[in-house]
């Protein structure tokens, strides 16, 4: 990680969790748990990505509760607004503006191309929208206007990145160098935590077996049952390696939480069971999450505290974006807004 001194411009961090109802522990370990370590040493920005929620459709009051919660939850996981900004994505009408020009610097293949596209379509192919098929643009916009080095996501966001550089290059290529290029910040463990119920696919709130995945604030004793109900295998050994993809998750999310090596892990569980494993892991993670339930309920019932806190940031968020979109307007050739 780079070194920063006080007279050094730190460098930029961007990243953004749709505010879709539940928070999962793949979103906690794999995204959220990094950018609370990062605020010290950079100047980061974070979003509740509301505007990428709409692409599957909201219930109206859900979706202002959710987004609400999700806030509340951020704060409570450690994001703090004295360092930090964090707002929410559709107070700053920057992000759409950007989105609908760089919408015009991407191309339609590129589009197609997008894995999560082609999962969500199939998923949802009642409302195959053009937001959802645009839903990366909007991303790069997201990052592109805070100037962002780096982007701490999940490895399910890397081709998203990958794309939001391809855009970033391709402008300042036409025009003269506009937008920061950002490089992808994925964790070494954590970054693909998989379902406890199916451990080849990703841990995602989507999922229609609700043992599949841990909610943040899920109770201890819905944790629990989670992971003793976890899918393992028949060999027995708590070891990581090929063909133990259950055991490899528990393993990987149990190292996230206690800093233990795969070697310390095995050595702690010699001659232990799965059952002993799987209590143990329910067990460190429910301590690990108790503190953030706690904060949670005191957050949540506090709303003005709330809306002064994303007020703010909005604000900030909206004077640093509106430099980058100036900017690049001039660059088109639009004639300067006259406000
Ligand atoms: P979202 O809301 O789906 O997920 C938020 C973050 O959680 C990570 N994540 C996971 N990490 C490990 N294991 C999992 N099972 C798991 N599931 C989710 C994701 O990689 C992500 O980092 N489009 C984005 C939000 C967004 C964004 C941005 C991100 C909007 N604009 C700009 C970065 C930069 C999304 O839907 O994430």
């Amino acid at each position: 990680m780079p070194v920063t001194n006080e007279t050094e411009k730190k460098k930029v961090i961007f990243s953004a969790i749709q505010p879709s109802g539940t928070i999962t522990l793949g979103n906690y370990l794999g995204a959220l748990r990094n950018w609370i370590g990062l605020q010290d040493e950079y100047d980061c920005v974070f979003a509740l990505a509301d505007l990428h929620t709409i692409t599957v459709r909201q219930e109206p009051a859900k979706f202002r509760q959710n987004t609400l919660e999700a806030y509340a939850l951020l704060l409570a996981c450690g994001i703090d607004v004295e360092k930090s900004l964090f707002f929410i994505q559709s107070h700053v009408h920057t992000h759409a503006e950007l989105a609908w020009i760089l919408n015009c610097y991407t191309q339609f293949g590129e589009l197609s191309r997008m894995t999560q596209f082609k999962d969500k379509s199939a998923k949802h192919a009642d409302n195959i929208n053009v937001g959802l098929f645009a839903y990366p643009s909007l991303m790069a916009a997201d990052i592109l206007l805070y100037q962002a080095d780096m982007v701490p996501v999940g490895a399910d966001q890397k081709q998203h990145l990958e794309l939001s550089r391809d855009i970033a290059q391709r402008f300042n290529g036409l025009y003269s160098p506009t937008f920061t290029v950002p490089e992808p910040y994925i964790p070494q463990t954590g970054a693909r935590v998989m379902s406890l119920q199916d451990p080849a696919k990703k841990m995602s709130k989507s999922d229609e077996n609700v043992n599949g995945w841990v909610a943040v604030l899920d109770k201890p004793e819905d944790i629990l049952r989670k992971f003793k109900r976890a899918v393992t295998d028949s060999d027995g050994r708590i070891a990581y390696g090929p063909g133990k993809d259950g055991v490899n998750n528990l393993m990987g999310i149990y190292s996230c939480i206690t800093g233990k090596t795969n070697a310390q892990i095995e050595a702690e569980f010699d001659g232990k069971g799965y059952g002993d494993f799987k209590t143990a892991v329910a067990e460190a993670v429910i301590a690990h999450l108790t503190p953030i339930r706690e904060k949670f309920t005191q957050y949540i019932a506090d709303k003005a505290y709330l809306e002064q806190c994303y007020t703010k940031s909005a604000q900030q968020a909206l004077a640093v974006s509106n430099r980058t979109l100036r900017k690049v307007m001039k660059k088109i050739g639009f004639i300067p807004k006259p406000f």
